[in-house]
């Protein structure tokens, strides 16, 4: 791999800033100050690279779990608004670590909805963990507008017509409250899909005005959201949680 691209991949600057930046004897590799971003490294994951003396590690993917908080956009970049990769850089970046340039969030939240966001550059695995046809189970954590029945349970287990030309797979909820008094029920529900808006469509199908008032992504097949994490909070994903998902 060519030292500039090796650079580049780990978020230290454009690929001109980094060519300037070998140029001017910055850069050094296993020790000896290389000047030419054209230099091949043999070996990237085990080369000792620093850059102005500080250590950049390879790594060929990164897996990071994020407590995404409403209002942010689940996408790698956009003009307006602020991402959910954007938390995830300037995190690093408040601790002086540079970050890869490459990362992207596997699937979407709606911008008002919490919870478990998995981020990576693995486009495979995160392929793997999108498709259809792998029915990955998603548990969200709603309140919901109005009182939920065993009824309701019922038309969810069935799935729910939601939409003019869509139904829903067979999904389970959960009650965890659900008062006449309140007015508001609070749910646990699993879905196996993840079409646009799905579970506050679904909710919306049960009638009688309800709707989702607050929605977060509680798990994605093995992995939990880590609750020490606060909205905006993200880690890195433990050896553990990463092995399930790519058995998965
Ligand atoms: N269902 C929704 O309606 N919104 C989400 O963000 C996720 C699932």
């Amino acid at each position: 791999m060519r030292l500039d691209k090796y650079l580049a991949d780990m978020g230290v600057g454009t690929r001109s800033d980094i060519k300037k930046a070998i140029r001017k004897s910055r850069v050094c590799v296993n020790g000896s100050v290389v000047r030419d971003a054209a230099y091949v490294l043999d070996e990237p994951e085990t080369a000792q690279v620093t850059f102005d003396g500080k250590p950049v590690a390879y790594e060929v993917f990164a897996y990071y779990m994020l407590n995404k908080p409403a209002g942010v956009l689940s996408a790698a970049e956009d003009r307006q608004e602020a991402t959910v990769v954007d938390l995830i850089r300037q995190g690093e970046e408040s601790t002086g670590i540079s970050v890869r340039t490459d990362l992207f969030p596997v699937g979407r939240l709606d911008k008002d909805t919490e919870g478990l966001l998995l981020i990576t550059n693995d486009g495979q695995l995160s392929h793997r963990l999108l498709a259809p046809k792998h029915h990955i189970d998603k548990v969200y954590y709603a309140k919901i507008a109005g009182v939920i029945t065993d009824r309701d349970v019922q038309r969810f287990a069935a799935g729910i017509r939601y939409d003019e030309t869509l139904t829903a797979m067979p999904a389970d909820m959960k009650i965890l409250k659900s008062h006449e008094t309140e007015g508001v029920s609070e749910v646990e529900i699993t879905i196996r899909e993840g079409k646009f808006h799905q579970i506050r469509k679904m909710v919306a199908a049960l009638g009688g005005g309800r709707e989702v008032l607050y929605l977060k992504r509680i798990s994605m097949g093995s992995v939990t959201l880590d609750p020490a994490l606060a909205p905006g909070e993200y880690r890195r994903l433990r050896e553990d949680e990463l092995a399930a998902l790519k058995a998965f």
